[in-house]
């Protein structure tokens, strides 16, 4: 680890967003009103054709190493997958807006740890120390080195925080630790990222991982709440092409995008000017994928631009409330296609009887004003039932349509062990472990459909640092050298 590059980097702090906002909630009704329609608010809603689920011959998706089920937790606020480390599962959540990976050590007194798969490091393991500060608390320990199995592949030695310390807001979320997914490898912060490092130790040939949130049936009706695929194309999980997009420059190692457009029922909304990917823009914005955050989040403004378009829609300037009969459809333009989100996916709980708001429900997006660029957080809830893939190599992030029609399956177990260049050091309990997952070591990466005309990552400036002066990151070594963090 070198922490000689003293970077004034802003601080990685989405997840901090994400927890902060996991649930829309209510509206204030005291400091409640309603946002006026738009004149031209259609009035005859467009019926559109969504997912077909086609009930005959669904395609089989064997679960081969670099395939591994999502798990989520009851209300489906967040999505983890485990990691195993000496034979021991630890859930971590998948966290695509936060830097490094982290999980809660067996020092950890604080209430979020309790009930939780702690991990037992030993004091001379410590390579560093690490603070990931949030808004209610920070995250902070030591950083050690272990072997690291993610879906059947392992990567050795890799660097990783156990925290003795973890803010109160995790308590009611099962998972033991956050699986930080940052668009860079985060060299900045000496942090590898897991997909970078395995890329770098040969065990995946592609440097991306895809992630499809939302239940498959399995064979075995295993629970599980999506897939999360290192390496591989998995061409049987979408359907048509996969549409990309360029990684914007940013200072946070976000995946920020450009949303070319939204249409809400077909109408393109117009929002106020702002600078997108170097250009002024009333139509376009900036979006950041954070599979950490739950909702969708836009500015303030624009989430009353959005809703201006549902009839007597009602804010408090954060939340929103929509009639629960709502059938808009909003078109996502991304990378030159439109994504498309239901009704089933933006209406949340319905308002009780009593509450004066019977008819409405809540909206699942919000308006807050997260960053100082503007972006949107477009979290869980956008990657919903859709086939995402986020690509080092080629700086970008990608979007299909998920195949529905699918069904997972166990992969053949004979002679599974699992892949990796490095000396492998995995104890036989872990092999059985993974035996008994189903996974093998007869991985198939297929070659990406982008050709190298295509790499070129936008070299346009953002600045899309979050602009809450509450949070901070700062990594310290044990060696003297201390990288404070400071927005
Ligand atoms: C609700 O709004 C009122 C009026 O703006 C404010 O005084 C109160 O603190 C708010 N309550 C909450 C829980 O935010
Ligand atoms: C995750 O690990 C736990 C604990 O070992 C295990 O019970 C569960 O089946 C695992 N789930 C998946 C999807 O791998
Ligand atoms: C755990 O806590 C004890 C007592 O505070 C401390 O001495 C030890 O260094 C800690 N171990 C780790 C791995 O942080
Ligand atoms: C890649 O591996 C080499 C050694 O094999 C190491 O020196 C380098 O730091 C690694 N880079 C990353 C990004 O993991
Ligand atoms: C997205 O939908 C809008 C409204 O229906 C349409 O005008 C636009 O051309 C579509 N974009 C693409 C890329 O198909
Ligand atoms: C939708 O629900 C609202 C509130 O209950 C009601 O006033 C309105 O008539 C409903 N609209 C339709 C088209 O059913
Ligand atoms: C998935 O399971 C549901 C419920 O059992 C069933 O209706 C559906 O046809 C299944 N889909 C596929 C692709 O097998
Ligand atoms: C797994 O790899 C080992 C060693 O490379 C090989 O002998 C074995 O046949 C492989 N198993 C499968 C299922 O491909």
């Amino acid at each position: 680890m070198h922490f000689n590059h003293l970077l004034a980097l802003v601080a990685f702090q989405s997840s901090t967003l994400a927890f902060r906002t996991l649930s829309p909630s209510y509206i204030n009704s005291s400091a409640a009103y309603e946002v006026s329609s738009i004149e031209e608010a259609p009035s005859s809603f467009i019926k559109r054709v969504n997912k077909q689920t086609v009930l005959h011959s669904p395609t089989k998706v064997q679960l081969n190493s670099g395939l591994n089920l999502v798990l989520s937790d009851s209300n489906s606020e967040s999505y983890s997958i485990n990691i195993t480390i000496d034979s021991i599962d630890y859930p971590l959540l998948i966290d695509t807006g936060s830097p490094y990976l982290w999980i809660y050590g067996s020092n950890c007194t604080d209430e979020s740890c309790e009930d939780k798969q702690l991990y037992h490091a030993l004091e001379d393991e410590s390579i560093e120390t690490f603070d990931l500060a949030y808004s209610s608390g920070s995250a902070s320990g030591i950083v050690v080195q272990n072997d690291l199995i993610i879906a059947g592949l392992e990567d050795s030695k890799f660097a990783f925080g156990v925290a003795d310390s973890v803010p109160d807001i995790f308590e009611s979320y099962s998972f033991s630790g956050v699986l930080g997914l940052p668009s860079s490898d985060t060299s900045s912060t000496g942090m590898k990222n897991l997909i970078a490092s395995l890329h770098n130790e040969s065990v995946i040939e592609e440097s991306k991982f895809s992630l499809c949130l939302g239940e498959y049936n399995t064979s075995t009706n295993v629970a599980n709440a999506g897939l999360f695929i290192i390496g591989d194309d998995a061409k049987q999980l979408y359907t048509g092409d996969v549409y990309y997009t360029d990684v914007l420059d940013n200072d946070n190692s976000y995946w920020e995008i450009k949303i070319e457009s939204l249409y809400i029922d077909g109408y393109q909304a117009t929002f106020d000017s702002m600078k997108v990917d170097g250009e002024s823009s009333k139509v376009s914005r900036l979006g950041v994928i954070d599979s950490g955050t739950t909702s969708i989040i836009a500015s303030s403004a624009d989430a009353v631009v959005i809703h201006s378009y549902f009839d007597d829609a009602v804010t408090d300037g954060e939340n929103f409330a929509i009639f629960c009969n709502s059938t808009l459809t909003l078109d996502f333009e991304i990378g030159g296609h439109n994504f498309s989100l239901t009704s089933d996916q933006y209406i949340g709980q319905a308002y009780s009887k009593d509450s004066g708001y019977y008819g409405y429900c809540v909206s699942n997006i919000q308006g807050l004003d997260s960053t100082t660029d503007g972006s949107w957080i477009l979290g869980a809830l956008f990657l919903n039932d859709r086939f995402a893939v986020f690509d080092y190599d080629n700086a970008k992030v990608g979007f299909a349509e998920r195949n529905e029609n699918v069904i997972l399956v166990p992969a053949p177990t004979a002679s599974a062990t699992t892949t990796s260049k490095a000396s492998n050091s995995m104890s036989s309990t872990a092999i059985a472990t993974k035996l008994t997952s189903g996974y093998t070591n007869s991985t198939t990466f297929t070659q990406s459909s982008m050709t190298s005309s295509q790499a070129s990552s936008s070299t346009a400036s953002h600045n899309a640092a979050f602009k809450n002066t509450h949070d901070s990151l700062t990594v310290g070594s044990l060696l003297g050298a201390v990288l404070c963090l400071l927005i």
